[in-house]
């Protein structure tokens, strides 16, 4: 990963390199809480705790993936840091398609998949200040580079899958992270504007297909019928009503 510097586009973010640590985002966090300024980058060539979304882990093994977090200090409020995610999601999915001139696509709200599997997944924590104001936020991308067929268990391959097991060729690890890190440092500074929106909107690839939304325990099954302008999934019951769902996960089930 040292040679990652090289493939930077005059950015001047401070880059920490790890063999290995719990998560890239704990670290981070533990870094923002001390006053770390904005922009700094953790990675990681193998995680022990990695965490995903809603409480889950993230499988973390060495010479696969990319495991970065982002330290980001944004003049926000609150209520609009969930675009950080659909904006990091973008960002992500632009770097990978240049580099690899592959055609990624968004599943709501922030997985990145090729031929209908997924090889990217994304985590925003938030730390909040004593007056209820965001102090800082970290982002964190997990991206499968290099083969997992042997490394992951048969199960997530039902599901998961590396730009090499798509492509069957070995992209740079360095490459891509930088490519990521550039094109963050174009879409994040604004990302409150969402001007990205029209983007995320043309890579979601759930429009149209019946999904399972699971929210605060309960499954429901709707139609996803869009994307709104805050990047919730605009869903619509079999009743006829609609709603727009912000948190939770939507499921693709296998009939449009
Ligand atoms: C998900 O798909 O549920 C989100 C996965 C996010 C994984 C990344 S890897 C780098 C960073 N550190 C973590 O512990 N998680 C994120």
């Amino acid at each position: 990963m040292n040679d990652i510097k090289k493939y930077l586009s005059g950015s001047n973010n401070k880059i920490i390199i790890l063999d290995e640590v719990d998560s890239t985002n704990n670290y981070a966090k533990e870094l923002g809480q001390k006053g770390e300024p904005e922009g700094t980058v953790i990675i990681a060539d193998s995680q022990t705790k990695g965490k995903g979304r809603l409480g889950r882990s993230f499988y973390s093994p060495k010479g696969t993936s990319i495991y970065m977090s982002i330290i980001l200090r944004p003049d926000t409020d609150i209520e609009k840091s969930s675009l950080i995610t659909s904006c990091t999601a973008v960002a992500a999915a632009r770097a990978v398609d240049k580099i690899c001139r592959t055609d990624t696509k968004i599943k709501w709200v922030n997985d990145l998949y090729l031929n209908g599997k997924k090889f990217c997944g994304i985590l925003t924590e938030s730390v909040i200040n004593s007056s209820g104001k965001l102090d800082f936020a970290v982002v964190g991308i997990g991206l499968n580079v290099r083969s997992v067929k042997n490394i992951f268990s048969s199960e997530l391959l039902e599901t998961a899958t590396s730009i090499e097991d798509e492509t069957g060729i070995k992209y740079s690890l360095e490459k891509i992270s930088a490519q990521i890190i550039n094109e963050l440092n174009i879409l994040l500074p604004e990302f409150d504007k969402a001007d990205f929106i029209e983007e995320y909107r043309r890579r979601m690839c759930m429009i149209g297909w019946n999904v399972e939304i699971l929210k605060s325990g309960i499954k429901r099954t709707a139609k996803a019928i869009g994307i709104s302008d805050e990047a919730g999934l605009i869903v619509e019951y079999s009743d006829g009503s609609r709603d727009i769902v912000t948190s939770g996960e939507a499921r693709i089930l296998k009939n449009k």
